[in-house]
């Protein structure tokens, strides 16, 4: 049987988003300009799929506090990439992203026709995500930016806004003061460490917000202390795109397999959970908390969860 054809359409992406039909241009517009065909995958191939998958399970490193130091070596090759190219913004899309043929979308495994269909589906996804709940604040701070590739899609939205970039490496904080002095932008660094969150980091009110984007899933199951860093300082809202352990139902095997690598690599786990139990005792509001139901072949990184400390 030949695999059927598929393409993801902007209905598609305002059912995934949970988006009202006012936002149907906006993303029409964004999505317009790539070509989101795909094939799903014969019974012979996804088996092949899954059993690689279940073959390659063990061998991933784990995340945590001990990876400091790789982190470091990363971002500091992406800032000489950076440098090198003349400070050419595009050098900042993080090669981690895309790096499978196969990827999870709606429910079930399919292959891309173009190899840039999570770059592309991400950035329809963070220009909705940006333009609907950053664009127009007073200050925005993305803790664990890394590039900061998606600062610099906020400052070219919203360029009045302030925007702080923060991650535990150095290379990064001056990434981001290069990146900010170099195109105008109203953007710098700063050090942060999710473990040991900065006492003297003037933060918070009503008027700042948070934003992590597939960054406080590298605290696994330390995420507390940052969460309870933000209940004390009380920004007026936290935009967080996370990987969710609580989104899969582990007795499918499509999600099981996902919820081996998640665990496996140590990846967040009880965020989505504890600020649920906040909104229970009314200290917190949720105003989104959704699985969009799309990932890399692993797992599913896109998970929104968009909160504010009452
Ligand atoms: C997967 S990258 C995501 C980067 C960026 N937010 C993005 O969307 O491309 C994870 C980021 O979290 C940072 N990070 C990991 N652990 C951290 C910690 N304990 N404190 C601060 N940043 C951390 C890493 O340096 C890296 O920049």
């Amino acid at each position: 049987m030949t695999p059927s054809r598929g393409k993801y359409t902007v209905e598609d992406f305002l059912a995934a988003f949970g988006a009202d039909a006012g936002d149907r241009d906006l993303i029409a517009a964004e999505a317009g300009a790539y070509d989101f065909s795909y094939s799903r995958l014969s019974q012979t191939e996804r088996d092949a799929v899954i059993l690689g998958i279940l073959e390659r399970l063990d061998s991933f490193t784990q995340v945590g506090a001990g990876r400091a130091g790789i982190w470091e070596s990363a971002w500091s090759d992406v800032a000489k990439r950076y440098a090198d190219s003349g400070d050419d913004l595009a050098s900042l899309d993080p090669p981690f992203m895309g790096a499978t043929p196969v990827l999870r979308l709606g429910g079930d495994y399919a292959r891309p026709d173009m190899a840039a269909f999570e770059t592309h589906w991400f950035r329809v996804l963070r220009r909705w995500l940006l333009n609907k709940y950053l664009v127009g604040a007073r200050r925005v701070c993305e803790f664990g930016c890394g590039s900061g590739f998606n600062l610099v899609t906020l400052a070219q939205m919203s360029p009045a806004t302030e925007l702080v970039g923060l991650d535990w490496s150095q290379s990064v904080v001056d990434l981001m003061n290069r990146i900010g002095r170099g195109h105008g932008f109203n953007l710098t660094g700063r050090r942060f460490d999710f473990f040991n969150p900065d006492p003297d980091f003037a933060f918070g009110g009503a008027t700042d917000v948070a934003m992590t984007f597939c960054a406080l899933e590298q605290t696994g199951d330390r995420f507390g202390t940052f969460v309870d860093w933000l209940m004390a300082r009380k920004p007026g809202l936290v935009v967080s795109m996370e990987p969710a352990l609580e989104h899969y139902d582990n007795s499918t095997l499509f999600d099981h397999l996902a919820v081996r690598y998640h665990t496996g690599r140590k990846y967040l786990n009880g965020y989505y959970t504890r600020i649920q139990e906040l909104e229970a005792a009314d200290q917190a509001e949720i105003l989104v908390r959704r699985r969009l139901g799309f990932g890399s072949l692993y797992h599913e990184g896109y998970s929104l969860l968009i909160w504010r400390p009452k």
